[in-house]
């Protein structure tokens, strides 16, 4: 299949996903457990770094940087907005912010904000595949590459970090 690698603009990526929270979703406090949160949050970030691909499967590389704003209560309403932010050769990082409101009131207020890094994979999930750039035309565009590039170094680096603990592990483990 030809690969259109056209630049495509953050604003083509955006989506936004949204659920009503469930007694079986909350803590033993009674306000949403954190994990509900993030699996929202990493389903949306994924369809736009999907999106934004336009083809193949997206994996998981890291999810970072949530932040939780507030607690979020039984019968409110949680929607999750993503936006691509970076891409790399095959990595595409999408900002995820997360908003709840209750339902008989249309007054959300921003409950999370964290950032998503995913691997685009080819249609058999085996080769990492070249993404389309991201468009970078404004001054604001310039700002947001330049503090992405710092966050994926920030990441590439706690990665190496990780990988090298496993090895030596790897390495006692050996040698017990
Ligand atoms: C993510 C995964 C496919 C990366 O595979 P890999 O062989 O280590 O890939 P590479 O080192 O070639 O990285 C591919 C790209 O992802 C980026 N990347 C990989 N892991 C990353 C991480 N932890 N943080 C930031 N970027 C990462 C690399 O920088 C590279 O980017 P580029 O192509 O834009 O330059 C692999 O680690 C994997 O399958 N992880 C498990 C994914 C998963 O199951 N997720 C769900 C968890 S529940």
């Amino acid at each position: 299949m030809e690969i259109d690698l056209t630049p495509r603009s953050a604003a083509a990526s955006r989506v936004s996903l949204s659920i009503v929270i469930m007694p079986g979703e909350a803590n033993f406090y009674g306000t949403l457990h954190g994990g509900v949160m993030l699996r929202l949050a990493d389903e949306c970030g994924a369809i736009a770094a999907l999106r934004h691909v336009g083809h193949g499967q997206i994996t998981t590389a890291a999810m970072d940087s949530m932040i939780f704003l507030g607690p979020v209560f039984v019968g409110e309403r949680v929607e999750a907005i993503a936006e691509v932010t970076y891409v790399g050769r095959s990595s595409v990082e999408s900002r995820i912010e997360i908003f709840a409101e209750r339902l008989e009131r249309a007054d959300r207020r921003k409950i999370g904000v964290g950032y998503g890094l995913y691997v685009a994979l080819d249609d058999n999930a085996r080769r990492h595949e070249q993404v389309p750039p991201l468009l970078s035309e404004t001054a604001a565009d310039h700002r947001r590459d330049e503090f992405a590039r710092a966050r994926q170094a920030i990441r590439l680096a706690r990665r190496a970090e990780i990988r090298a603990e496993a090895q030596a592990e790897r390495e006692q483990g050996d040698s017990q």
